[in-house]
């Protein structure tokens, strides 16, 4: 099979996101502009209170074509596409599959370099987009991921070196949202419908625990809350037990990250990615933290901070401009921890669902 060739003519670059339930697609300028970008939550898998892998998989399929012939629609007139990029993992392999083999298609179709972006590195350079941040966000910045699947703290240190400072020992902060909105009867996906229910409930109503807090490092952990709040269902107004969640989940990020902050004195920035960044009373906390130690809170336009593939074909320029495409015998990964560490799915908990479990990370190479 011939590869790609690895030389970027400093052109177009489509950008593909598969990992798990959104299809997206993107075109980005050689500087970072946005020339087209497309998402599509699936809603195939509401009916399950969950996503359905194979489900996922197939509509990529479905989907993936036409959304690039609409990307590749607004090339500018005299300028053809120079790279691809699609995430490579973390994520469910079928999605994975599906977003790669395609991308690759096109990298031998059109002879231009492909790139395989890790999701997570993806979420964490989509601060260095140009036109976020007046004069951009340098190195080194702390970063809060915080998603359905990710919840941890890194050390952004450069393209490729990122030191992890904590990160879950049970599930994720979405995870948690999702699980305690299923609780309160609310529909997939839970996060955003148990925050328009938290704006009509009492935050300190329901007496909640906040797992880890004050303890020393950055790790999270939710799934004591979650229980929590399985024994307060039922006497409490589920509006004061959402607004109450929420306001514990919040307590719990600003302590940690305050101890990330300990970790990374004289950085400057705070940056927040992932799905549960949507939340404004989150966010809200977040800024009150960073401005009390002096730094800027940038949290990416709501857009950009859900899985989405301006974030990837960024990452992908950002790879491209250090010289760093990839091989097209690249295998999609499952797992691919940005530094080396690992969560493991490794039992199902007690709403059926797999619970993550932390592995210590071997010795950092940055
Ligand atoms: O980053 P994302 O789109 O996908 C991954 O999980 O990678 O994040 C989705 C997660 C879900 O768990 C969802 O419930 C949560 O982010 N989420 C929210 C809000 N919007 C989305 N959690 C709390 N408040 C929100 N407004
Ligand atoms: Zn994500």
């Amino acid at each position: 099979m011939p590869h790609p060739p690895q030389i970027w003519h400093d052109g177009p670059v489509l950008g593909i996101e598969s990992s798990c339930d959104e299809t997206a697609i993107a075109l980005l300028g050689a500087d970072g502009a946005i020339l087209a970008e497309h998402v599509l939550s699936q809603p195939d898998h509401a009916p399950y209170g969950g996503v359905v892998p194979e489900i996922a998989a197939r509509a990529h399929l479905t989907h993936l074509p036409g959304m690039a012939r609409a990307a590749l629609a607004a090339l500018p007139a005299g300028q053809k596409l120079s790279a691809v990029a699609a995430t490579g993992g973390p994520g469910l392999i079928g999605g994975l599959i599906v977003g790669s083999c395609f991308a690759k298609g096109i990298a031998i179709a059109h002879a231009i370099p492909y790139v395989a972006v890790n999701h997570l590195e993806a979420h964490a350079l989509t601060a260095r987009l140009p036109g976020l941040v007046p004069g951009g966000v340098a190195f080194p910045y702390l970063l809060l991921l915080v998603s359905g699947g990710h919840c941890q703290l890194l050390a952004v240190q450069a393209v490729g070196a990122y030191r992890r400072l904590g990160g879950t020992i049970d599930d994720a902060a979405g995870e948690a949202f999702d699980k305690v909105a299923k609780m309160l009867g609310l529909p997939w996906p839970g996060g955003p419908a148990l925050e328009r229910l938290a704006q009509s409930g009492n935050p300190r109503a329901v007496p909640l625990p906040r797992p880890l807090l004050g303890r020393p490092g950055a790790d999270f952990s939710f799934s004591g809350l979650k229980t929590a709040v399985l024994r307060q269902r039922g006497a409490h107004a589920p509006a004061d037990i959402a607004a109450s969640f929420q306001q514990a989940v919040a307590d719990i990020l600003v302590d940690r990250c305050a101890h990330a902050i300990a970790a990374m004195p004289g950085t400057r920035h705070l940056v927040v990615a992932g799905g549960v960044a949507a939340n404004q009373a989150i966010r809200a906390a977040l800024e009150a933290l960073a401005t009390r130690h002096g730094m800027a809170l940038i949290a990416p336009p709501l857009r950009l901070c859900t899985d989405n593939a301006v974030m990837v074909a960024w990452a992908g320029i950002e790879r491209l401009r250090l010289g760093q495409p990839d091989s097209i015998d690249f295998a999609p990964r499952p797992r691919w921890p940005l530094d080396q560490d690992a969560q493991i799915k490794t039992r199902p908990d007690e709403t059926g669902l797999f619970q993550v479990r932390h592995r210590p990370a071997p010795p950092c190479a940055v």
